[in-house]
Formats: structure tokens, C-alpha cells, sequence
């Protein structure tokens, strides 16, 4: 359980960062054409075995940061269409400000219409100052599955596929209390915010793999270079698979941004997960 509380001056400076990026997003957020380096989208693939699930298929995009729409959304949503999962899961930072919710709530209606969608929240969606309920409403809403410390079973042929959805790491709001136990033919997939959760999961926690974002890559980058910033949460993990304790983590650099909109070396990025036999 990552329920220990922030300390004081972690907190104190996760606070003052995001007062400083507020302005920045007010402003750039008025300002169509000033995004950089956003249009060029990666797709990751991944496999993952278990035949209980073979030819099913999921989506995993992270950080939208989605507190205007563009037309990037409607070509991101045309690149998913092609992709036609079977399951669409965002690993948290839907928004930046509160007043991102309709643009916000156009795109995961557009997500929705492709597949079943699954939502985490990151730590600017505590920072936006949206409430917990307003969100869940609109959630009901739109039929997306919002998942705080929750846990949903989807049955398929043979097998289940069980989604985690962890609060976020990075605010030591995850309770992983509620991942479930192994179950015959259950794949367990987790979604949590902030690649952080790694350290925190040992063998007893039934998880067959992981996905975060909360990085952004790194954003700015120099090709070659590890990134010059990651925000608290990221535990040295700016992008890619990891592994510990038994356990395999992906980090997907996400599709937005913050602080300037400018990714450098630093495409957004799709991950498509297939599972195939064992
Ligand atoms: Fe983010």
C-alpha cells in the first residue's frame, strides 16, 4: 500500500510546481498552433501470452493533458479506429484545468465509440480541482469506466482479463489492497499513473503487467540522452519496459503535455497490446 502521506516538503514543492505551470497552461491553452513536436504519434507494440486472451487486443494512451481540443485529437482517434482494439485504457492526467472538461469529455466520447474505456487519474487531475464525483458522473455518463483503487473482471472465453486501476502513485494515493488474488485463466493488468507503483509491488501481488505513464519521456529531450527532468513519481523510469521484483512495467511517454507544449526527441506515443498463446 502506498498509503504513507506525501511529506510536507515534497508536498509544498508539488504544489508551487503546479502553480507555476498554471499561467503557462492558461496561456499556451489560448494560443492554437503553439504545440511542437505533437502531430508525430508512435505506436508501441507489445505481446503479452496467455491464450485464454490469444487475439484480443487493448490500447493504452496516457497524459492527454486535454484542456483544449485539436484537430491532433480527431487524427488520434482515426489512428486508434485502425488500430480497432478491443479495450482502450488511459493511465491518468485526462486535464490540466478545470475548464478542459468538455474538450476533455468530446475525446473519450470519441474513445468510447470504438471500445470499453478505462480510466486512471494522474496528479493533475487532483491538481485540476475537478471533484472526484464530478468526474465519476461524467464518467457514468459517457459509459466509461473510471477505476480509484478499483478493480473490474471482464470475461472472455476461457479466461478473464482483470483491470487494476490504481489512484495515482506519484500522490501516494494507490491502495494496492485492491488488486485481486491469482485466479486460473485471469490476466491481470494494472493501470496506475506514475511507474513509482514498481517499487511497491512485491511477488504476493498478483499483477501480470503494468502500465504508466506521468513521465512524458522526458518531454525535452536530447536523442540519446537521458532526460534532463522527471517529475516525482518517475523513480528513474522515463520511458520503455522495466522490471522488478518479478513484475514488468511499461512506461508510455503519453500525448500531451506540460509546462510549454513542446516535446523535443520526444514523439507521443500509442501502445497497442496483443495477447497471443502461450
Ligand atoms: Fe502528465
Amino acid at each position: 500500500m502506498i498509503q504513507l502521506p506525501l511529506c510536507w516538503p515534497r508536498r509544498l514543492q508539488l504544489a508551487l510546481a503546479h502553480r507555476v505551470s498554471l499561467p503557462l497552461h492558461h496561456f499556451f491553452r489560448l494560443l492554437p498552433g503553439s504545440e511542437v513536436g505533437h502531430n508525430r504519434v508512435e505506436v508501441t507494440n507489445i505481446e503479452c501470452r496467455h491464450t485464454p486472451l490469444a487475439g484480443r487486443r487493448a490500447v493504452q494512451i496516457s497524459d492527454l493533458h486535454l484542456d483544449r481540443y485539436h484537430p491532433r485529437h480527431d487524427a488520434l482517434l482515426v489512428t486508434i479506429a485502425g488500430l480497432r482494439p478491443d479495450w482502450i485504457f488511459v493511465t491518468g492526467d485526462l486535464l490540466t484545468v478545470s475548464e478542459g472538461l468538455p474538450h476533455l469529455f468530446r475525446f473519450l466520447a470519441g474513445l468510447r465509440s470504438l471500445a470499453p474505456v478505462y480510466l486512471t487519474l494522474g496528479n493533475h487531475d487532483h491538481y485540476s480541482g475537478v471533484p472526484l464525483h464530478r468526474l465519476s458522473e461524467l464518467a457514468d455518463r459517457h459509459k466509461l469506466h473510471l477505476l480509484v483503487n478499483q478493480v473490474i473482471f471482464v470475461p472472455t472465453e476461457g479466461g478473464e482479463l482483470g483491470i487494476v486501476g490504481l489512484d495515482d502513485p506519484s500522490l501516494h494515493r494507490a491502495d494496492l489492497r485492491c488488486i485481486p488474488p491469482r485466479a486460473p485463466g485471469r490476466f491481470t493488468v494494472l493501470l496506475a499513473h506514475a511507474p513509482n507503483v514498481l517499487d511497491h509491488l512485491d511477488h504476493r501481488h498478483a499483477v501480470d503487467f503494468i502500465l504508466c505513464g506521468h513521465s512524458h519521456g522526458g518531454q525535452w529531450r536530447l536523442p540519446l540522452v537521458h532526460p534532463f527532468w522527471l517529475p516525482y513519481g518517475c523513480s528513474g523510469r522515463p520511458a520503455g519496459h522495466h522490471r522488478r521484483n518479478g513484475h514488468q512495467l511499461y512506461v508510455n511517454r503519453g500525448l500531451g503535455w506540460s509546462m510549454l507544449p513542446i516535446r523535443l526527441s520526444c514523439p507521443p506515443e500509442i501502445v497497442v497490446i496483443d495477447w497471443t498463446s502461450s
